[in-house]
């Protein structure tokens, strides 16, 4: 990473770090268990702070917030969450170093913000990784498969995985009519996450590739920096961008991934009962949140099909054909090639 961009990411944290401790937030029981590192170890509770890039419609803040009530009813009022949605604690990028700082205690992000930490998590950001959201879950929740994988950011960025989310299937929306090949994407730009592997993906599929964090997009769809986006139907709906590129077209390239991360000394400080409270109310939560996906995908459909969207069954075949050599491109090392078996292994 370049050292102005660095020099950036520290001095937002920094900054986020001291509108959170002037609003309050810093130190939200009093109990001096205030940012920074271990001190981030409060083992008698406190209300956790969550960074969250959602809106509270999304289905991800729903079953969050559920997730603060039931573990703050579980301990005795001792931990609860506090769920910032919307970036207000920062984009995903910012989010993820403040959680390894111990200024924020958890957030939600996607599998490609990890992957720029540890290379291993880009194999479950490929194309046709997982065949459908069950696939996924069961394999994201297997211990088996990814207790290795999930501790791995521990002692470089005290990190620990916990799990995740699904984002669904992603497909592609436009501001210049439907796409039905790659060849519709010439000299087109298409915003993508960052990640080296989505940089690829985007390229493969036709266009041209515009890294950018995933509060930018409405403008830059709005103003023509952008001519098309790529992700599921709830945050196409969530975020509004069907007010500005109309068109969705079923290219279903991918199941994406969010994940929970916790700051590792967090973890460590909670008593052993409170620890088996926070993950049991914490898999009741991912569960929840699974349930709620397929409502919050037809909904999103029809809100944004009444918003002017219109939403294109396209053959996918020419775009699957684009995107089959990225495995093989992107899994460089045996453990990547091991998770990859084993999630493909685990499909029915
Ligand atoms: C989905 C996902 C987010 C991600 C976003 C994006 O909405 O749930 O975590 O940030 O896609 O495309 O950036």
């Amino acid at each position: 990473m370049k050292r102005s961009r660095i020099l950036s990411m520290m001095a937002l944290a920094s900054a986020t770090a001291l509108t959170l401790a002037a609003c309050g937030g810093g130190d939200a029981e009093g109990d001096g268990a205030t940012a920074g590192g271990g001190e981030n170890a409060a083992a008698d509770g406190k209300t956790l702070r969550l960074a969250l890039n959602q809106t509270e419609e999304h289905p991800s803040f729903i079953a969050l917030d559920n997730w603060g009530n039931s573990l703050e009813e579980a301990t005795d009022g001792r931990w609860s969450i506090e769920v910032y949605p919307n970036e207000t604690l920062g984009a995903q990028q910012e989010a993820l170093q403040l959680v390894s700082d111990g200024s924020v205690d958890l957030a939600i992000v996607s599998g490609t913000q990890l992957e720029n930490l540890n290379e291993d998590f880009r194999v479950f950001n490929l194309p046709k990784v997982f065949d459908d959201v069950e696939h996924q879950m069961k394999v994201i929740h297997d211990d088996a498969i990814v207790g290795d994988l999930y501790s791995s950011l521990e002692e470089s960025n005290s990190l620990t995985v916990l799990g995740g989310f699904t984002q669904g299937a992603r497909s592609v929306y436009t501001t210049f009519g439907p796409v039905e090949s790659p060849e519709d994407f010439a000299g087109k730009k298409l915003r993508v996450q960052e990640s080296d592997l989505h940089i690829a993906m985007a390229e493969a599929l036709g266009a041209s590739a515009t890294p950018m964090a995933f509060g930018e997009v409405y403008t830059a769809l709005q103003s023509g920096v952008l001519d098309a986006g790529e992700n599921n139907e709830v945050s196409y709906w969530t975020q509004k961008h069907y007010e500005v590129a109309p068109d969705w077209s079923y290219t279903n390239h991918l199941v994406g991934l969010d994940y929970l991360i916790v700051n590792s000394d967090l973890l460590e400080g909670m008593s052993e009962e409170d620890k088996a409270i926070f993950l049991d109310t914490w898999t009741a939560a991912h569960e929840e949140h699974t349930e709620l996906w397929t409502t919050a995908t037809q909904d999103a459909i029809e809100q944004a099909t009444a918003g002017g969207a219109t939403f294109h069954e396209i053959d996918s075949a020419a775009f699957d054909e684009a995107l089959s050599g990225l495995a093989a491109e992107f899994i460089t090392s045996d453990t990547q090639q091991a998770l990859y078996d084993a999630a493909r292994n685990a499909a029915e």
